[in-house]
Formats: structure tokens, C-alpha cells, sequence
């Protein structure tokens, strides 16, 4: 397949931006997944159209049944196993080698960012690949899909996945880090995220309004498209490489 050649979209000034840039950081939202078959949560097809998010994403709704929502995160684990890391994270990877400070600060929880190579990587999030206890909070990392349903910790209680929930505060040493970066960024990314869950959504902005430049990648408009120096539409893993190409 011919690659997609953007250099009549992308202006010599944006390009000039990027080359000279330091400090780099990207933003991902489930989009970056898209092409290694997890779907998105929003969207035609998307999960939160097929699943109540009452049951599975909110502590109450572990809480009142924590074997059905243990399912169905059983069953991310397994197809996020089986799944593999696609060109856009790759690429994302390749950057960070090339810019003096690189951080991606991702929404996602399937853990491809590392398995694709990058390093320094803030999670949002959370990670589906680890359990906390509810009572004592003790951290279980995993490297296969949970088989009983639900875990237990040592101490007797339910492990919960170490993900946040729909009313829950975003871990303050995450939430802190990805804002620094943001606002030191002399250019941020902003990979296929429909940019309406906050506080993640507010990064981008904060980029812009310390001076930085932001460069969207998304199938379709988001509110981050109003602000962003250039959008490139199309499939992530289509459109970064041909990106990276242009800059490099
Ligand atoms: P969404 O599902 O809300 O948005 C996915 C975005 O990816 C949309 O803007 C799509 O247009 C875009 N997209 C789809 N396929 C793409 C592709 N191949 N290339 C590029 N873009 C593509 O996902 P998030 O923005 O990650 O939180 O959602 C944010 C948070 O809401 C998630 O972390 C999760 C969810 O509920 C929690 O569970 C707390």
C-alpha cells in the first residue's frame, strides 16, 4: 500500500516548529488502539454503546457486582493479549529518540505505548495489567488475563482493576506530571482522542496556552481541532507514519 504523502497539508513553518522542537510530548486516547482491533469507547461501534458504563467503570457499580464487571475486564485482557501494538505506536516510539525531551501521557490502559517501545509514558488511566485491593490497596501486577473471577488479595478482599472509574480523581502524581509536560511542551500531539473526558481533555490547551504548538491526528473534528495549529484526519496508524516521514 502507497503511503499517504501529507506535504500539501502540513505548511514549511509547522514542519521548521517540530524540527527545532525540544520538548515533545503526545497525547493518546483509545484511536492510537483503533488499527490493532480494541475498539474505541465513543463512536458507531464504540464500547459505551454496547456496555453500561454504570456497571463496569464506576465503583458502585464494581462494587454491587464485581464478578460481572471482573468479566468483561477479563475479557479486554484477553483480546488486548492477543491485539498488537500498531504503526502509530511505533512510530510514537521512534520520536522519542529524536527529540531531547519526549513524554507520551496516555488515556489508555492496554498498555501498548511500552510494548511498542516508548519509555517515558505517564498513564492517565491507569493499567488493565494491574489489581489493587479495595480494602488494604495492595498493587498485583499481571502478565496474563486474570483466570478467577473475581481475585482476591492475600487479606481475603476483592481486587479491583487499577484503573480509574468514571467520578474518580485521576492519580495526583499522573494527573501533576502529564500538566508539567504539557505546559513545557514546545509541541504536543493529540492522537485519536475525542478530547471530552476531563481533566485529560484540558492538556492540549494547556500546551497552546504556554505558547506550544498542537498538532491533532483523528478521524473526525474534536474540540481540540477548534485550537490546534494544523489536524491531520485519518487512521493514526496511517497518517503518523506519513507524518514522521515529512519531519524526520
Ligand atoms: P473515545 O472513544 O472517546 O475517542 C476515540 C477517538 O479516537 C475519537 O475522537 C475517534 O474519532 C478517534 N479515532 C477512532 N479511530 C481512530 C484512528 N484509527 N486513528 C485516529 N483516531 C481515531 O476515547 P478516549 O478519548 O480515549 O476513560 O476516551 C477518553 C476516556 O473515556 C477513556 O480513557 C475512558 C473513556 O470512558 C475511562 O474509562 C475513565
Amino acid at each position: 500500500m502507497a503511503s499517504r504523502d501529507l506535504s500539501s497539508e502540513v505548511s514549511r513553518a509547522i514542519l521548521d516548529r517540530i524540527r527545532k522542537a525540544r520538548r515533545v510530548s503526545v497525547l493518546t486516547g483509545a484511536g492510537v488502539s483503533a488499527e490493532s482491533g480494541i475498539p474505541t469507547f465513543r463512536g458507531a461501534g464504540g464500547i459505551w454503546e454496547k456496555y453500561d458504563f454504570n456497571k463496569l467503570a464506576t465503583p458502585h457499580g464494581f462494587m454491587e457486582n464485581p464478578e460481572l464487571a471482573w468479566d468483561w475486564y477479563q475479557l479486554r485482557q484477553r483480546e488486548m493479549m492477543k491485539a498488537q501494538p500498531n504503526e502509530a505506536h511505533l512510530v510514537i516510539a521512534e520520536m522519542e529518540d529524536h527529540f531531547p525531551s519526549f513524554a507520551v501521557l496516555t488515556q489508555n490502559i492496554d498498555g501498548f505505548h511500552r510494548r511498542a517501545g516508548s519509555r517515558n509514558i505517564v498513564e492517565l488511566h491507569g493499567n488493565i495489567w494491574r489489581m489493587r485491593c479495595v480494602r488494604d490497596g495492595t498493587i498485583v501486577e499481571l502478565d496474563s488475563p486474570v483466570e478467577h473471577i473475581p481475585p482476591l488479595c492475600q487479606c481475603g478482599s476483592i481486587m479491583r482493576p487499577d484503573v480509574v472509574w468514571f467520578g474518580e480523581p485521576l492519580p495526583s502524581e499522573a494527573i501533576e506530571a502529564a500538566s508539567t509536560v504539557a505546559r513545557e511542551s514546545d509541541v504536543m500531539f493529540v492522537v485519536g482522542t475525542s478530547a471530552i473526558v476531563y481533566p485529560a481533555a484540558a492538556l492540549p490547551a494547556l500546551t497552546k496556552s504556554a505558547g506550544g504548538l498542537v498538532v491533532e491526528v483523528n478521524v473526525e473534528p474534536t474540540p481540540v481541532t477548534a485550537y490546534a495549529a494544523l489536524t491531520l484526519f485519518g487512521p493514526a496508524g496511517e497518517v503518523l507514519p506519513a507524518f514522521w516521514t515529512l519531519v524526520r
